[in-house]
C-alpha cells in the first residue's frame, strides 16, 4: 500500500502485522511507516532533543548534586560524542519521519566548542512540506552574554534559561557553584538584544529551597514579554535524593502567585506542550507551569531525547537508550537509520510520569541523569 505525504512516496507499515496481545509491530514487520510515526499510544513523533555535552559548569542541588558530580565523575570522553556532521545527519532521519521541533540541551550545550556550526547545519534543515524547524535551546546562561549574537546569526530562533531565583543567595546556593543570577539576567538581556523570541525562563521550584522566590520571579518578568515557566522537581536520575515533600505542587505555584497578581487560565499552545499557561489579568504578560508529577502528561509525550554519544532515549525517566552511533558509523544508509528510528518509536511504551502517579513504577529502577539527555 502506497500513500503520498507532501510530494513523497511514503510505504505504510503493513497493518496485518501488528499484534494485537503485544501492541506493538514487531522488528522484522517494520517495512516501512506512514508519516508521522506514532508509537503503541498513538503518540506522533514530533520533537527532537539534542545533548551535545553531559558537563556543565553548575551543580545544581535538583540535577548534579556536588557531592555525586566531583571531578572523578565518570563524564564522556571527547571521542565519545557525535560529530555535529553526525548529529545534523540523524536530525536529517528524524525530520524525514515528522519531527518539527528540535531543542539543544546539554549539560549546559554553550559548553560544546563552536555549537554556531551546529546551529548552522540545523537551521537549514526543512520539514517534508518545506517549512523551518522550530529551533531552540535550553541553556543556564551563563555564556549567554558571549554568544547570544552568534547563536542568532547562526540560525537558532529562541531560546529557553534556566533561573531558579533572582535573589543571589538563593539562586548561588541553588546552583551549586556560586554563579550570580546578575549575569545570568544579563544573558537574558542578551537573548532579547539580539532578537531571540520568545525568550522564556525555567524555574524548578524546590521546597524549603527556593519557594519563597515563586513570587519574586513572577514580580520581576511581568511585563518584560519574558514567560516564566514553574516547574515540579521532578524525580530524574537517581542522584538528586528527590523525595515528594519536596514537590511543590503547581496549583500552589498558582494560589501564591495569584494572591497578588491575578491570573486567568490559557491551557497549552499544542497538546503536546509540557508547560500550560496562565495569563496575567491586567494584561503584563504570561506564566507557565510544568507539571509532570501532580499532573502528568505522559498521554501526548512526542518527545525523544539523543545523547552526546548518539543514545536514544523514548522518555526523560528511561533505563536504557538505544544505539544509533554505531550503526551510523558502521555504514548504515539514510534509509536504514530511518527504519531503526521508526521501528524503535513503534513500540515505545513509556508514560513514567503516569505510572509514578499510580504508584507502579518499580523500586530501584535504574533512570538515566538529566544532566546525560537534557532536560
Ligand atoms: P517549549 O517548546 O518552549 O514549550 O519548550 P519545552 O517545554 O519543550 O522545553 P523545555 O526544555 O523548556 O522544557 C521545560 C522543562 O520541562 C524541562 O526542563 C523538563 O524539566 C520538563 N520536561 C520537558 N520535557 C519533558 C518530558 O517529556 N517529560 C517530563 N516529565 N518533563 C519534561
Ligand atoms: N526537576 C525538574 N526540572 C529539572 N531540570 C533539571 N533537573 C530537574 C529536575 N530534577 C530542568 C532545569 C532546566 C532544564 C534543563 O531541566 O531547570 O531548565
Ligand atoms: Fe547544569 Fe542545567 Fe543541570 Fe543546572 S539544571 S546542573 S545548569 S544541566
Ligand atoms: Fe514523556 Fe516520559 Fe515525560 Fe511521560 S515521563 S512525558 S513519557 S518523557
Amino acid at each position: 500500500m502506497k500513500s503520498f505525504t507532501l510530494g513523497r512516496v511514503i510505504p505504510l507499515v503493513d497493518v496485518t502485522a501488528f499484534h494485537p496481545t503485544e501492541n506493538h509491530f514487531r522488528t522484522a514487520d517494520v517495512t516501512a511507516v506512514a508519516l508521522p510515526v506514532q508509537d503503541t499510544r498513538l503518540r506522533p513523533l514530533r520533537d527532537l532533543r539534542i545533548s551535545v555535552t553531559d558537563r556543565c559548569n553548575f551543580r545544581c542541588i535538583y540535577c548534579m548534586p556536588k557531592e555525586v558530580f566531583g571531578k572523578d565523575y565518570p563524564f564522556l570522553p571527547r571521542a565519545e560524542l557525535l560529530t555535529f556532521e553526525e548529529i545534523e545527519r540523524i536530525a536529517r532521519v528524524f525530520v524525514g519521519l515528522g519531527v518539527e521541533k528540535i531543542r539543544l540541551t546539554g549539560g549546559e550545550p554553550l559548553l560544546r566548542k563552536d555549537l554556531e556550526y551546529l546551529v548552522e547545519l540545523l537551521a537549514k534543515l526543512r520539514t517534508p512540506g518545506g517549512d523551518d524547524i522550530d529551533l531552540s535551546l535550553t541553556t543556564n546562561g551563563s555564556l549567554l552574554s558571549r554568544k547570544a549574537q552568534s547563536l542568532r546569526d547562526a540560525g537558532l530562533k529562541r531560546v529557553t534559561v534556566s533561573l531558579d531565583s533572582v535573589d543571589e543567595a538563593v539562586f548561588q546556593q541553588m546552583n551549586g557553584v556560586g554563579f550570580s543570577a546578575a549575569s545570568v539576567l544579563e544573558g537574558i538581556g542578551s537573548a532579547l538584544r539580539v532578537g531571540f523570541a520568545p525568550v522564556k525562563v525555567n524555574m524548578v521550584v524546590k521546597r524549603g529551597v527556593n519557594d519563597t522566590q515563586i513570587l519574586p520571579m513572577a514580580r520581576h518578568f511581568r511585563g518584560t514579554g519574558i514567560e516564566v515557566r514553574f516547574i515540579e522537581f521532578m524525580d530524574v536520575g537517581t542522584s538528586n535524593g528527590w523525595n515528594l515533600e519536596s514537590v511543590v505542587p503547581s496549583s500552589e505555584v498558582i494560589r501564591t502567585i495569584e494572591s497578588t497578581f491575578p491570573l486567568v487560565p490559557a491551557g497549552r499552545d499544542r497538546p503536546s506542550d509540557t508547560s500550560v499557561r496562565f495569563r496575567y489579568a491586567d494584561g503584563q504578560g504570561e506564566i507557565g507551569v510544568i507539571s509532570s508529577v501532580s499532573r502528568p502528561f505522559c498521554g501526548n509525550c512526542t518527545r525523544l531525547r539523543l545523547s552526546a554519544n548518539g543514545q536514544l532515549f523514548t522518555c526523560l525517566f528511561a533505563s536504557h537508550g538505544e544505539d544509533i552511533r554505531a550503526p551510523l558509523r558502521s555504514g548504515d544508509s539514510d534509509d536504514a537509520l530511518r527504519r531503526r528510528v521508526a521501528d524503535l518509536w513503534l513500540h515505545r511504551t513509556d508514560r513514567y510520569s503516569e505510572q509514578r502517579a499510580e504508584n507502579t513504577i518499580a523500586p530501584n529502577q535504574p533512570k538515566v541523569e538529566m544532566s546525560f539527555i537534557g532536560g
